[in-house]
């Protein structure tokens, strides 16, 4: 079967990533369906190491991740935003890395939210060109998967825990539509704020707390999603490892690009487990002058 032919991302990856796949797909049942009743703050925890509070949600969806994941042949270590340390199980095979639940202040308020991964073949924390696959489930008004393997994007319906087979080809539109910028205005750069003077000229604001929700909408209908360096915080407020380059995996994959502002989130260097970086992922072309912007 030639490289086009290849049918859905989900074909392209070996036993092991398949593996991890259906494992992320079986929890999402589960995950989705524990969220009613853990709304509310663990009163036993405290703070994630990014210095957040934790939602009970938080913990139930890492800990059923962690579980799941780390029982995988060829899976060596688990590592996620709601913990200071990685987790090991063996002393080589894929390092996943997961963002349980982002966007899980939308719990109290029932907004759409998701769970974030990336499998690297390398110890965490490791660059984004480590990924050899990465992914998020989207907890919509239905729950599906975007994944993305060896450079082909796809986004599969997940029922019952299982992907439905007919997948459907993840590739950003050549007219983007919408874009989505966090941070408070005032707290943008001025580089950045010129750049979003121009933006917000050109295409509509569809912003809604969870990243892989915004970025959900810049895949389906073209634009730019960005949670940018801020004046109060110049490394912005997403994580490399859990967040920016799983996510830059998949939109790059969709035709797309991604940036710290310098270059794409996947050739950033990961010299801690829970660094910051800006994150400015979309259509191509918005990208570009993102990065002319800032320069
Ligand atoms: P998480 O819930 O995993 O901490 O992620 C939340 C992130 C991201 O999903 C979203 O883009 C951003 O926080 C929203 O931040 P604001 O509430 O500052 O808009
Ligand atoms: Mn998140
Ligand atoms: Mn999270």
């Amino acid at each position: 079967m030639s490289d086009q032919d290849t049918p859905h991302a989900l074909a392209r990856a070996g036993p092991t990533v398949t593996r991890v796949v259906e494992a992320i797909a079986e929890t999402a049942p589960e995950v989705r369906g524990g969220l009613a009743g853990r709304r509310m703050y663990d009163p036993e925890a405290d703070e994630n190491p990014s210095g957040e509070r934790q939602l009970a949600a938080d913990l139930y969806a890492d800990e059923l991740l962690e579980d799941r994941l780390l029982a995988i042949d060829g899976v060596g270590g688990y590592a996620s935003e709601e913990r200071e340390e990685l987790s090991l199980a063996d002393d080589e095979g894929y390092h996943v890395a997961c963002d349980p639940l982002d966007g899980s202040s939308n719990l109290k308020s029932n907004n759409a939210m998701g769970t974030i991964f990336g499998v690297y073949d390398a110890a965490l924390p490791a660059a984004g060109d480590h990924l050899v696959a990465a992914g998020y489930v989207l907890y919509g008004p239905i729950t599906t998967m975007a994944l993305a393997v060896d450079g082909h994007a796809s986004e599969y319906v997940v029922t019952d825990g299982e992907l439905e087979p007919d997948a459907v080809d993840l590739t950003i539109p050549d007219d983007p539509v919408v874009y989505g910028f966090g941070g408070r205005v005032p707290d943008w750069t001025e580089d950045f704020a010129a750049y979003v003077d121009a933006v917000e000229d050109e295409l509509k604001l569809r912003y809604g707390g969870a990243m892989i929700a915004d970025v959900n909408q810049v895949v389906t209908y073209g634009g730019v999603f960005a949670y940018p360096a801020l004046e109060s915080a110049p490394k912005g407020k997403l994580r490399l490892v859990f967040e920016g380059a799983p996510i830059a995996y998949v939109i790059e994959a969709a035709g797309g690009a991604s940036s710290n502002g310098e270059r794409s989130l996947l050739d950033v260097e990961a010299d801690e487990l829970h660094q910051r970086v800006p994150v400015h992922v979309g259509s191509a072309g918005y990208i570009e002058r993102l990065e002319r912007a800032l320069d």
